[in-house]
């Protein structure tokens, strides 16, 4: 198939170097011209595990290149639209302006035959109306949303855990279309649903608000744990032995951040509460709460743990980015807890082996160290707040040897408790006695 990919970030860019490694013909398309340099050079602008050997395997079998003219579109029959869909500044609803530029920028150079398939994470309501405009070409839209994970998104896209394609009624062809370009995954039996362009909208928001539910409610319950003594980690274990509950996104900690969850829940109750329908998801709004909660938590914690004040007091922040295995700091609990920590006069010095320059662009006022080994030095007080495989294989009896005072904060549950307390530390965990 010949594909044109619009918008080459996290989705855009991992979809059309997978894209042309399935035996597509690719071209990617981004206003943005460092970027699409980068791109063209094999390098990524941002870490993702696996993409720069696919990148760069991609573009040596001569199947995919990237432009910032999006009159190249012109020369494929099938446009994947991979823009964003970020909050807008001044509420909670997603800002449109990229889907509509990149709609936009097709027109001219789409027609009959053609298919236009949406990516890109957007409020329901917004497929049927970018449909009118595209059939006026004689092209023909489906809304096919993704569910990539940022660390695991070339995985996730060459192999995903389901296809969805929202059509119109009876728009077989544009079915046959998508299953041609997806035969790879086909194959090897995902399930493929074809459903309204409703229903595919709200599949998409509908997984991240129950994602980020899970986690809030292992939160809430981790909060309960503090008061009673109980411990969370033991509670999310037996109840996650129950199949129909499952035991993962139940690790209670700092909460989620990044690019999606935040902001996907918060789009969701904007338009629900636009189709008079708010009540329905108001429940979105309390996990938004209990998760900006838990950033909190940790600062308090922090604050007790050195004794009523930070002032003056050296904090080694363990990980900026919002997950381990990404780069990526947007809405990042561990960058907040750094910033607020800095706010109340400590000495915070934060580490993380991909996220320091994104981190550093948004508060150049934070100190970062080259390592870990240099954060550590001194520290009146450790927290680790993304676990790295790195800060979670510390060894705890020479990190000791490093600090002015052992006392760490587990911001994630995820270091050997037994093995830091046996060393000599006090832990504190989230939920955890
Ligand atoms: C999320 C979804 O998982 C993807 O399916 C979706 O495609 C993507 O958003 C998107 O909409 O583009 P992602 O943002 O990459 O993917 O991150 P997740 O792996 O979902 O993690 C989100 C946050 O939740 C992280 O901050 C993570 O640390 C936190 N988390 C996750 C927890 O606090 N506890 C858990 O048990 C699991």
């Amino acid at each position: 198939m010949r594909i044109s990919v619009t918008g080459c970030g996290y989705l855009g860019a991992v979809h059309a170097s997978a894209m042309a490694k399935l035996g597509h013909d690719v071209i990617g398309i981004d206003v943005d011209e460092p970027k699409i340099a980068s791109l063209a050079q094999g390098e990524p602008p941002f870490f993702e595990p696996e993409l720069p050997e696919l990148l760069t395997a991609s573009i040596a079998s001569g199947r995919l290149r990237f432009t910032t003219d999006p009159a190249a579109a012109a020369e494929a029959t099938v446009h994947f639209v991979a823009v964003g869909t970020p909050q807008t500044s001044d509420g909670n609803a997603a800002d449109l302006s990229y889907v509509d530029a990149a709609i936009d920028a097709l027109l001219p150079h789409i027609g009959d035959g053609h298919v236009v398939v949406g990516k890109s994470t957007v409020p329901v309501g917004t497929a049927a109306k970018l449909a009118e405009r595209i059939h006026e070409t004689g092209a023909r839209l489906v809304w096919n949303p993704e569910f990539l994970r940022e660390g695991y998104a070339v995985r996730d896209t060459v192999e995903p855990d389901r296809l969805v394609y929202g059509v119109e009624p009876g728009d077989d062809a544009s079915v046959a279309v998508l299953d041609e370009v997806y035969a790879h995954a086909l194959e090897l039996g995902t399930p493929r649903m074809v459903t309204d362009f409703a229903t595919s909208e709200l599949v998409k928001v509908a997984a991240n608000a129950f994602l980020a539910t899970k986690i809030s409610f292992i939160n809430a319950m981790a909060e309960i744990a503090e008061a009673t003594g109980a411990d969370v980690t033991q509670l999310a274990d037996a109840i996650g032995h129950d199949s129909r509950i499952g035991r993962r996104f139940l690790n209670a900690g700092v909460g989620f951040g990044g690019g999606c969850l935040p902001k996907d829940i918060r789009a969701f109750t904007a338009r629900a509460e636009e189709l008079g329908r708010g009540e329905a998801v108001a429940f979105l709004k309390e996990v938004d709460g209990i998760n900006l909660r838990r950033r909190k938590r940790v600062v308090d914690l922090a604050t007790a743990e050195l004794g009523g004040s930070v002032v003056g007091r050296k904090v080694a922040v363990l990980g900026v980015t919002f997950k381990p295995h990404s780069d990526d700091v947007r809405d990042s609990p561990a960058l907040d807890v750094a910033v607020a920590l800095k706010g109340l006069g400590a000495a915070v010095v934060a580490v993380d082996p991909k996220g320091v320059a994104n981190a550093r662009v948004r508060h150049p006022q934070l100190d970062y160290a080259e390592d870990a080994t240099d954060a550590l030095r001194g520290a009146d007080l450790v927290i680790l707040v993304t676990e790295w495989p790195e800060y979670v294989g510390l060894d705890p009896v020479a990190t000791r040897e490093l600090v002015a005072g052992a006392t760490v904060i587990d911001g994630r549950n995820a270091l050997d408790r037994d093995a830091w307390v046996g060393a000599g530390w006090r832990y504190r965990g989230m939920g955890r006695s």
